[in-house]
């Protein structure tokens, strides 16, 4: 049993509780540049392997996401080149003739002209899974809405993001393909779910903006017509 005198002192080193203030100006500034300057990458990798060390770093910064009620529902299964990598490329080029069908006319060649994975060239594939068992049947927080299991693997995914624009490193969400094919070719069993097939590797250079803006896909838009304030549509300020 601690005196009181002995318990204040541990308070004060190892209590649950950690003091805080905003980070320094520069650290700041970094932690906004990772973010405003975060890229989806599909034609920059280059051949340079990743480090392990650096692998886990990224797969810690996911680890490191919110989950609801602490579930940490996510897997990443790792893949490099060969016999595997070579399926989920086959698999995403039929779902891409598939797309590209979706589009009309001038829309549809455009589309055909978009680059939109680097499944081959980047050294690093990561499937990203949720598992919405692990948290047994009721979890906290998920108890209205049973998506919130992936909405937090998708936070994991943002993290991962995050922290490889900081490493250097360039990151691809690959989602057009058909989900039950990412689950034949990896084995992953049916109840879990397929939320992100990253292609990772170092870059050296970055689109200043979202490669489909300058592709003349889609434009960014404008925060203040996003924002609404007390009621549905009603502009903040308008
Ligand atoms: C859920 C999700 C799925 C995506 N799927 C694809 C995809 O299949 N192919 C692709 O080229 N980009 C994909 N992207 C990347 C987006 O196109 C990209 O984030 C967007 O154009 C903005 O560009 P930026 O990430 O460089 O800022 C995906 C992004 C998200 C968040």
């Amino acid at each position: 049993m601690c005196s009181k005198g002995n318990k204040t002192m541990l308070d004060r080193k190892a209590g649950p509780m950690v003091r805080t203030q905003a980070f320094a100006p520069d650290d700041l500034s970094a932690v906004y540049r990772a973010i405003e300057t975060r890229r989806d990458v599909r034609g920059q990798f280059l051949e340079k392997p990743l480090p392990e060390d650096l692998i886990w770093r990224l797969l810690s910064a996911a680890h490191h996401a919110p989950s609801v009620g602490f579930m940490q529902p996510w897997n990443f299964t790792l893949v490099e080149a060969g016999p595997v990598r070579e399926k989920v490329w086959e698999a995403f080029s039929r779902a891409n003739e598939e797309a590209a069908q979706m589009f009309e006319g001038e829309k549809q060649t455009q589309y055909r002209a978009l680059k939109l994975e680097g499944i081959r060239t980047a050294p690093l594939n990561i499937c990203v899974t949720c598992d919405p068992t692990r948290g047994g049947t009721v979890v906290l927080g998920r108890t209205h809405n049973m998506r919130m299991d992936a909405y937090s693997t998708v936070c994991a995914v943002q993290n991962l993001w995050l922290a490889a624009r900081a490493e250097g490193v360039g990151v691809g969400w690959v989602s057009i393909f058909h989900e039950a094919d990412i689950k034949a070719i990896l084995g992953i069993p049916d109840h879990v779910e397929v939320i992100a097939w990253l292609c990772v590797g170092y870059v050296d250079e970055l689109y200043r903006e979202p490669e489909l803006a300058v592709k003349g896909w889609r434009q960014r838009l404008p925060l203040q017509d996003l924002v609404f304030r007390d009621a549905w549509g009603q502009l903040d300020g308008g």
